[in-house]
C-alpha cells in the first residue's frame, strides 16, 4: 500500500522501453518520436544541428464552414445522436450511459489511433496505421490549394470568443456552452519553413491544445491526430517532410456541440512549435526529476533521461547534467549549483535508452507557497554528446519541496502545514475566450492571491503548459486533472466517446507532460463522473486510471472528486486522497428538498475519516455560491445560506443573484457555511472553491445568460463581495474591512436595507451618518457581521473593525452623486512590444466627487492610438449580449473593462480614450517598450 503519512519520494519506476522492431515500425509510418515541448527551450543557436523549438504562431489561414451539412466527410468517427442539450440538467444529474453507434461510412479514426502508441504500455495494443491515405485527395490538403480567401490568423487562436453570442431559447449553441459559435468543422493552414539544411534532422509538430478531434496532414499525408482538445500532442511531421521545398501543413478541427457541460473554446487555442532535433535526442517529456531526503543542507535531486536513436546506426551517447537556479522571473542565474555524473549509454538503432542518475544538491532553496514559502525554482540543462560533440541540450525546470498527505492533519510543505485555499478555474480568458495567452493568465493568478488563495485546481482538464510555468513561479499548489467523464456521460457527445481508446494515452501525455512541475501535487482522474453509481465496474475503471498514473508518477497521490459517492462505496476506496465535492456541508439539506429526487447528503467529513482513517481528505469542489456584482436583492435572508429562488436572492426576470454572497445553486452552500464546516473538521486539508473567476458558459441558474455567477471574481475580473468574505477569512493577518451594499437606494429610503461587514478583524461597530448602529462581535463559526435591521437614508456607512479589542481597520460606503465622468486605471504602465502581451484597463463612472456611481450603466465608447488594438471589453454582466470585441460597452454597476494587446515589434505610447455622451471622458497612457 501507499503511504500517505510522509509520501516518499522514491525511485520511480521506469517505463518499458520499446523494442527495436517495433519502434521502427512506428517510425517509418509516420508514428511519433517523442521531446518534451513544456520544458525544451530555444537554446541551440550555436549548434544548428542541435534542438531547435521554433513557435509557428503566427501567419495561419482559417476556414470554418457555415454549417456542419455543408462540411467535408472526413471525420475522425460516427457519433450517435444528440437527444438533449445539458441547459435543462442541473450540474450534479447523474451521468447517463454511452450510446452504441455503428459506422457506417469511412473514417479516419484507425489513421489516427497510432499517434497515441508510445502512451499505451502494452506493445500489444499498439495500433497499426492501415494502408491508404485518407483525405489525400482533398483540396484543402493540397500543396497547390489557394487558400488566399481565407481569413488569416495568429494562434493562439478561438474562433468563437468573437461571436456574436446566440440568444434566446433556440439557440443553437446554448448557454451551457456560452452562446458563442463554438460549435463546428474548421481548417487551419500553413506553410512551414523547413531550409534545404534541415535535411537529416527530424522535425516534430507540437501542439499544446486543439479543441477538437485533430487531425493533421503534411503535402497531403495524413500523419496523425489527437481528439481530446485539453490534451498537448505531438506528431512526427519527419517522413514527410522536403527539405528546401515547399511543406504544406493542414490541420482539421471537428467541434463538436452538445460535447461540454462550459465553454470549450474551438479551435487551435494554445501554442503550436516546431521542434526540430538530431535523429539523437531526448525523447519527448524525456526528462524526470524526483527529490528525496530534503534538509536544509542537502536534497538528493534523481534525474531519468530518455535518449532516442532514430538514426540508422548504433551510437555511443554521453549525456551531462548540470543544475542551475533559477531567478524570480525564471532566468538562470549564476554557475552551476551542483552536476550528475555523466551518463553513457551504447543506443541500437530505433531504440531508446532510459539513464538515471543522482546528485546531492547542498544547501537547496526549497519551492513553496507564500506568503510563508518562497517558490525558489532550478533547471537541468542536460546535454548529449556524440564522439565528444555536443548534439542535443535540454532543458527541465523542477522544484525541491517534501509534500505529507496527513490523514489527521491535513498538507504539509516542507514540513509546515499549509490549508488548502483554493479555488477551481476553468480554462477560459474571459473576454478573449479560449485562446491562451500568459499574461491574462497571470493577472488571474495575481487577483486571486490577493484574495489569499494558494492552491487552484485545474477543473476538469490539463491546463496550457504555460499556466504550469506561472504556478511553478507564483507559488501556486496545483490540483492537475484530466477528465471530467468516464464511461458514462453527461453531455451527449462530450470525452466517453473517446474514452475506450484515449483514456490510457490521455493519462499518460497528461502525467509525463506536468510531472516535473512542483507546483503540481495532486493528480486527479475525475470529476463527479458516472462510475460512482456502478459499484465495483466503476472502481474498476477508476483503479486502472490511478494505476496509469501512478505508473507515470508516483511521488504524487491521486485523487477523483466525489459528489455522490458514500464512504460504503466502491469508488472512494480508489483514490490516495479522498475529494469530496460538496459533501463536507452536506448537499441538500434544506426541508425545502424533501422528496426530491437529486442528491441528497447528510453531512460527510466524519463519516469518511472513520472509513478511510489513512487517506487525507479535500474538498474538491465547495460552494458554488452565486452572485452578480453590485446587485443587492430584497429582502435578505436572514440564514446563513440559501438557495437562489425567485424573491430569495434571485430574480429570474433580470437573470441577476443577490450579492449579499448568501446564496448557493441548490447543492452547494454559502462560503460561511464551508469555512464553518471546514474549521469545524481540522483533519480536512482545506478546499477548492466553485469557482475563482466566473467562466463563459454554465450560467447557472439562469440558464438565457451567457457566462456563470459562481465566480467569486467576475467575467471581467472585478471582484465581488464574496472576495472580501474570503480575504478575510484567508489572510487574517491583513488589516481588512469591506461594507455591502453600496449606499445609493433612493428608492428605499425608511426600508429594511441591511447592512453586512466581512472583515478579518474580529469585531466591527457600524455607523450611519455618525451615529452608532452597534457594535458586534463575531461568534465561533460566524464569518462575517451583520445589521439585518438598518433602515436605508442617504449619507454615509462607516465601520471600524478590531481585532483582539484593538482598532485594526475601516471602511466607508458613500451615497453618491449622479454619473458625471470616467475615471480610467491601468493595471500596468508599460508592456512589451511581443504582440502578445495585454494591458487591462478598468474604466469606472464617477460623480462629479470621483466616487463610482454603483448603479450606473453608461454606454461608453473606447477608441485606442498608438502601436496596439482593443481586443476585448467587458463588464463582468453574465446576461451582456454584445460581442467581446465591440469598442462599445455599457458599464455594469459602475466598471466596465477594456484589453488592448501590443503589436509585434511596435514601441511607443499607447493612449487610450473612453467617452461617454454627458460625461468627462478619461484617458490612460501605456508605453510600449522591448523586452520590458
Ligand atoms: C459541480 C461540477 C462543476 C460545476 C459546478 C457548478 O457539480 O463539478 O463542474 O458544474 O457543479 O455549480
Amino acid at each position: 500500500m501507499f503511504a500517505i503519512v510522509n509520501f516518499k519520494f522514491d525511485v520511480i519506476h521506469m517505463r518499458k522501453f520499446i523494442s527495436t522492431g517495433l519502434k521502427r515500425l512506428v517510425f517509418f509510418s509516420c508514428m511519433i518520436l517523442f521531446v518534451n515541448p513544456l520544458f525544451a527551450k530555444d537554446q541551440d543557436n550555436q549548434n544548428p544541428k542541435g534542438r531547435q523549438r521554433i513557435s509557428i504562431n503566427d501567419g495561419w489561414r482559417f476556414f470554418k464552414y457555415d454549417s456542419i451539412s455543408e462540411a467535408d466527410k472526413l471525420i475522425y468517427d460516427v457519433r450517435p445522436a444528440v437527444s438533449g442539450s445539458n441547459d435543462y440538467k442541473v450540474a450534479d444529474a447523474k451521468p447517463t450511459e454511452a450510446v452504441e453507434v455503428k459506422a457506417t461510412q469511412e473514417v479516419l479514426k484507425p489513421w489516427i489511433l497510432p499517434t497515441a502508441n508510445a502512451f499505451i504500455k502494452d506493445p500489444r495494443k499498439h495500433f497499426t496505421r492501415p494502408a491508404g491515405n485518407p483525405g489525400g485527395d482533398f483540396p484543402f490538403v493540397q500543396n497547390s490549394f489557394n487558400d488566399t480567401s481565407w481569413e488569416k490568423v495568429n494562434l493562439p487562436h478561438d474562433w468563437a470568443a468573437k461571436g456574436p453570442f446566440q440568444t434566446g431559447w433556440k439557440a443553437e449553441v446554448g448557454g451551457g456552452m456560452g452562446r458563442l459559435p463554438v460549435n463546428g468543422i474548421a481548417w487551419y493552414r500553413k506553410k512551414l519553413d523547413i531550409p534545404a539544411s534541415d535535411a537529416g534532422r527530424l522535425i516534430f509538430l507540437d501542439i499544446d491544445g486543439a479543441m477538437s478531434y485533430a487531425m493533421v496532414w503534411l503535402n497531403g499525408h495524413l500523419v496523425g491526430g489527437w481528439p481530446y482538445g485539453y490534451n498537448s500532442w505531438r506528431l512526427n511531421l519527419t517522413p514527410y517532410i522536403v527539405p528546401g521545398g515547399v511543406n504544406q501543413l493542414a490541420i482539421r478541427l471537428d467541434n463538436p456541440n452538445n460535447s461540454s457541460r462550459w465553454y470549450p473554446g474551438g479551435g487551435i487555442y494554445r501554442n503550436v512549435w516546431l521542434t526540430k532535433t538530431n535523429p539523437v535526442h531526448v525523447g519527448q517529456y524525456g526528462t524526470y526529476i524526483t527529490t528525496k531526503d530534503i534538509s536544509a543542507s542537502s536534497a538528493t535531486v534523481n534525474l531519468k533521461v530518455n535518449i532516442d536513436n532514430d538514426s540508422e546506426s548504433s551510437v555511443n551517447i554521453v549525456a551531462k547534467t548540470q543544475i542551475f537556479a533559477l531567478d524570480a522571473k525564471g532566468k538562470k542565474n549564476g554557475k552551476a549549483v551542483a552536476t550528475f555524473k555523466s551518463l553513457n549509454a551504447t543506443i541500437a538503432p530505433g531504440q531508446t535508452a532510459g539513464l538515471e542518475g543522482s546528485t546531492d544538491l547542498k544547501n537547496p532553496k526549497l519551492w513553496g507557497p507564500p506568503p510563508s514559502q518562497t517558490p525558489n525554482l532550478y533547471v537541468a540543462v542536460t546535454s548529449l554528446l556524440q564522439n565528444g560533440r555536443q548534439i542535443d541540450s535540454y532543458e527541465t525546470r523542477f522544484g525541491v519541496r517534501s509534500l505529507e498527505f496527513n490523514p489527521d492533519k491535513g498538507l504539509f510543505v516542507n514540513g509546515e502545514h499549509i490549508l488548502i485555499k483554493g479555488v477551481n478555474q476553468h480554462h477560459d480568458l474571459g473576454a478573449i475566450g479560449a485562446a491562451f495567452n500568459t499574461r491574462a493568465a497571470e493577472r488571474q493568478l495575481e487577483i486571486l492571491r490577493e484574495m489569499g488563495c494558494n492552491a487552484i485546481r485545474m477543473s476538469h482538464n490539463p491546463p496550457a503548459p504555460e499556466l504550469l510555468e506561472l504556478t511553478d513561479r507564483m507559488g501556486f499548489l496545483v490540483l492537475d486533472e484530466i477528465f471530467d467523464s468516464w464511461i458514462r456521460k453527461k453531455t451527449d457527445l462530450d470525452f466517453h466517446l473517446i474514452f475506450p481508446d484515449w483514456s490510457e494515452p490521455d493519462a499518460r501525455a497528461f502525467v509525463r507532460r506536468d510531472r516535473n512541475c512542483p507546483s503540481v501535487i495532486i493528480w486527479s482522474f475525475g470529476n463527479e463522473v458516472g462510475e460512482q453509481y456502478t459499484g465495483e465496474e466503476g472502481a474498476a475503471i477508476g483503479r486502472r486510471l490511478k494505476d496509469i498514473i501512478r505508473e507515470e508518477d508516483d511521488t504524487r497521490p491521486t485523487t477523483t472528486a466525489m459528489n455522490y459517492a458514500k464512504p460504503d462505496m466502491a469508488l472512494p476506496k480508489v483514490p490516495d486522497i479522498i475529494g469530496l465535492n460538496y459533501q463536507g456541508e452536506g448537499i441538500r439539506q434544506s426541508p425545502a428538498f424533501e422528496g426530491t429526487d437529486r442528491i441528497r447528503t447528510a453531512p460527510q467529513y466524519d463519516p469518511f475519516h472513520a472509513q478511510f482513517p489513512d487517506k487525507m481528505i479535500l474538498s474538491t469542489e465547495t460552494a458554488s455560491a452565486a452572485s452578480s456584482r453590485g446587485v443587492y436583492l430584497f429582502p435578505v435572508s436572514k440564514e446563513i445560506s440559501e438557495p437562489i429562488r425567485d424573491g430569495n436572492g434571485g430574480d429570474s426576470k433580470i437573470c441577476q443573484v443577490s450579492a449579499y454572497e448568501l446564496y448557493a445553486v441548490d447543492f452547494g452552500s454559502s462560503a460561511d457555511m464551508v469555512f464553518a464546516a471546514t474549521d469545524k473538521h481540522p483533519f480536512v486539508a482545506g478546499e477548492f472553491v466553485w469557482n475563482g473567476f466566473d467562466y463563459i458558459g454554465e450560467p447557472t441558474p439562469y440558464y438565457e445568460a451567457r457566462s456563470s455567477y459562481t465566480g467569486i471574481i467576475d467575467l471581467a475580473g472585478f471582484p465581488k463581495d464574496r472576495f472580501y468574505l474570503y480575504q478575510a477569512h484567508w489572510r487574517p493577518e491583513l488589516p481588512m474591512a469591506h461594507i455591502l451594499p453600496h449606499w445609493n437606494w433612493t428608492e428605499r429610503i425608511g426600508k429594511i436595507t441591511p447592512v453586512h461587514v466581512f472583515t478579518s478583524g474580529d469585531e466591527a461597530e457600524l455607523f450611519l451618518n455618525g451615529k452608532s448602529l452597534g457594535r458586534k462581535m463575531k461568534e465561533k463559526y460566524e464569518y462575517r457581521l451583520r445589521w439585518d435591521s438598518v433602515k436605508y437614508e442617504p449619507g454615509e456607512l462607516k465601520v471600524i473593525a478590531y481585532k483582539n479589542g484593538k482598532q485594526w481597520a475601516e471602511d466607508t460606503v458613500k451615497t453618491t452623486g449622479v454619473p458625471a465622468g470616467l475615471v480610467s486605471e491601468a493595471d500596468r504602465k508599460v508592456i512589451d512590444a511581443d504582440g502578445k502581451d495585454l494591458v487591462f484597463v478598468t474604466v469606472k463612472i464617477t460623480d462629479k466627487d470621483g466616487m463610482v456611481v454603483p448603479r450606473s450603466d453608461n454606454q461608453i465608447e473606447f477608441s485606442v492610438e498608438g502601436p496596439a488594438e482593443i481586443i476585448a471589453t467587458d463588464n463582468g454582466d453574465a446576461t451582456d449580449m454584445v460581442s467581446f470585441p465591440s469598442v462599445k460597452r455599457k458599464a455594469f454597476n459602475g466598471l466596465c473593462l477594456v484589453i488592448i494587446r501590443s503589436e509585434k515589434g511596435k514601441q511607443g505610447t499607447i493612449k487610450l480614450t473612453a467617452k461617454s455622451d454627458g460625461l468627462k471622458e478619461a484617458i490612460s497612457l501605456i508605453k510600449v517598450t522591448k523586452g520590458k
